[in-house]
């Protein structure tokens, strides 16, 4: 009989793709998932948009061929990382259902975890960490997802999380859970 040469699961690749607006709560609750998967012995690359704009994506702006190209990039580098063994979390925008589709494509079955992180606009509008809403809102900023711009919620994500009632480090102990069930992470 031949071995089965594959690696354990809990070393195989996968990825937890963040979408929701500007200002949900999708950075901090990848950094906490990041901290409980690097607990859980699995090496993680983060792929944040607000990063990757500075560099992958630089240049790239926020018209809907820009957010696709951008999105796409971001798929693209995660499912390589995927494809030899690594964990990779991503935290866009991502306000299009198609090119968040597009990138599940890339990834083989269960591996492509989408987490919609459902922060109401007003929420995301009253935090304001970056000033960016009330730069929206005085027509400064064209196509501002929320605002001006579409954001095109999730039908069917793996999880949806909530953060006026939950800690990131809460909801990121629910993504791990389902990392877990899935076989990513040992028991
Ligand atoms: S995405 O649409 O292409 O997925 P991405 O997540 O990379 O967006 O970048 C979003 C971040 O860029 C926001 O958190 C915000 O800080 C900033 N930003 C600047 N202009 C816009 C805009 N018009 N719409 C959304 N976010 C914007």
């Amino acid at each position: 009989m031949l071995a089965d040469m594959s690696p354990p699961r809990h070393k195989q690749g996968f990825c937890v793709w963040f979408t929701g607006l500007s200002g949900a709560g999708k950075s901090v609750t990848a950094e906490a998932l990041i901290a409980l998967l690097l607990e859980r012995g699995r090496q993680v690359t983060l792929l944040d948009g607000d990063v990757v704009r500075t560099h992958l994506s630089k240049g790239l702006g926020f018209s809907r061929a820009d957010r696709d190209t951008n999105i796409h990039r971001i798929g693209f580098v995660a499912s390589e990382i995927v494809r030899h063994g690594g964990a990779v979390v991503c935290a866009a925008v991502s306000p299009y259902r198609a090119a968040r589709d597009h990138c599940r494509s890339l990834f083989g079955e269960g591996r492509f975890l989408e987490v919609f992180v459902d922060t109401p606009l007003e929420v995301c509008e009253q935090r304001d960490t970056k000033g960016l809403y009330a730069k929206a809102r005085r027509g400064e900023l064209p196509e501002f997802t929320g605002v001006s711009d579409p954001y095109e919620r999730p039908v069917a994500p793996e999880l949806t999380i909530t953060t006026t009632d939950a800690a990131p480090e809460e909801n990121a102990r629910r993504i791990l859970a389902l990392a877990g069930e899935r076989g990513f992470v040992a028991a």
